[in-house]
């Protein structure tokens, strides 16, 4: 770890807090009419660990671009997260109760409120978009079109769409390489996208970035799909062991965890060398990459 990675980890508590500031300013107030649907979007956006945003901030910060710039990118991505685990956690999809260490938001409102929570949380990430003063109107559009197509059917709830249909059955490496790239990887690409607008980014550098975002969103739910076997419902904050109990397609599936768990290695090393080009050598996302890989939940 070299002094500016270094620098990027006493960094991140307040990241992390510059985040929650800035979604707290952009949610409507809880005491807004209707004011249980506000309460329960509150309630969806409230703990996570936020790495999202911290993808954002740290190919931002890579780049040299003002952080003032990339609070509008950071807040949406984890709207557009907050809202997928919602309506993730749903009877009709995984069916969970425990999320974030606290009852799935249908288990702590309802059902109509977790689907109507998702859809607000959704078209909310857009205006946050769309609205964001420090963006020139061209930056905004552009981040509307990354987030919209990165969630869409051509990616994160396409990606949902294939994790639901192949529960029961064993599917081939490729496929689930390509499920996983849209159900996660989309959504971890596109915040190093959006932070490639907000900094301008040359071409070079955005490729660069574009290929970290591809290994560590493959790789980031490689390890989910690993945690979700070997790690406590405690530590996790959301139920162990359901992938197996619902014969989900993962990677520990196909692999077994041992293989499962060499392959993110190899997708975190391919992440680390490819933004080592970068100025500083991209040392805040090398570091994120080591603190994603060392994660325990
Ligand atoms: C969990 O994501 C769902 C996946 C896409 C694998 P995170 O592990 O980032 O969830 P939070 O935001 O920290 O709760
Ligand atoms: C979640 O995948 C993917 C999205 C929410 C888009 P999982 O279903 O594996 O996530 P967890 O394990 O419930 O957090
Ligand atoms: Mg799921
Ligand atoms: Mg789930
Ligand atoms: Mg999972």
């Amino acid at each position: 770890m070299n002094l500016h990675s270094s620098e990027f980890a006493g960094r991140m508590p307040a990241y992390v807090d510059r985040l929650q500031h800035a979604l707290d300013q952009r949610l409507p107030a809880a005491a807004e009419d209707p004011a249980r649907l506000h309460q329960a979007m509150r309630y969806a956006c409230d703990g996570g660990k936020r790495l999202r945003a911290l993808l954002v901030y740290a190919a931002g910060e890579s780049l040299g671009a003002a952080v003032g710039k990339l609070d509008a990118a950071a807040c949406a991505v984890e709207l557009i997260h907050a809202y997928s685990l919602v309506h993730d956690d749903l009877p009709a999809m995984d069916d969970d109760d425990l999320r974030r260490g606290r009852p799935t938001v249908h288990k702590a409102y309802d059902e109509a409120t977790a689907i109507l929570v998702g859809d607000g949380l959704q078209t909310l990430a857009f205006a946050v978009l769309a609205d964001e003063p420090s963006l020139d109107v061209g930056q905004r559009l552009r981040m509307v079109s990354i987030l919209a197509r990165a969630s869409g059917s051509l990616g994160m709830v396409g990606g949902q769409a294939v994790d639901i249909a192949s529960e029961g059955r064993l599917i081939a490496l490729e496929e689930l390489q390509s499920l996983h790239a849209r159900k996660t990887g989309a959504l971890i690409l596109a915040s190093l996208q959006l932070a490639a607008v907000a900094a301008n980014a040359t071409p070079a550098a955005q490729q660069a970035l574009e290929s970290y975002g591809r290994d560590i969103g493959l790789a980031f739910q490689i390890q989910d799909d690993v945690l979700d076997e070997t790690a406590s419902t405690e530590a996790l904050g959301k139920t162990a062991g359901k992938d197996l109990r619902q014969q989900k397609s993962t990677y520990p599936a196909l692999l077994g965890l041992d293989g499962a768990r060499r392959r993110a290695a190899e997708l975190f090393e391919q992440a680390r060398s490819a933004v080592a080009a970068l100025p500083g050598g991209g040392a805040p996302l090398r570091w994120l990459a080591d603190f994603i890989e060392g994660r325990g939940h």
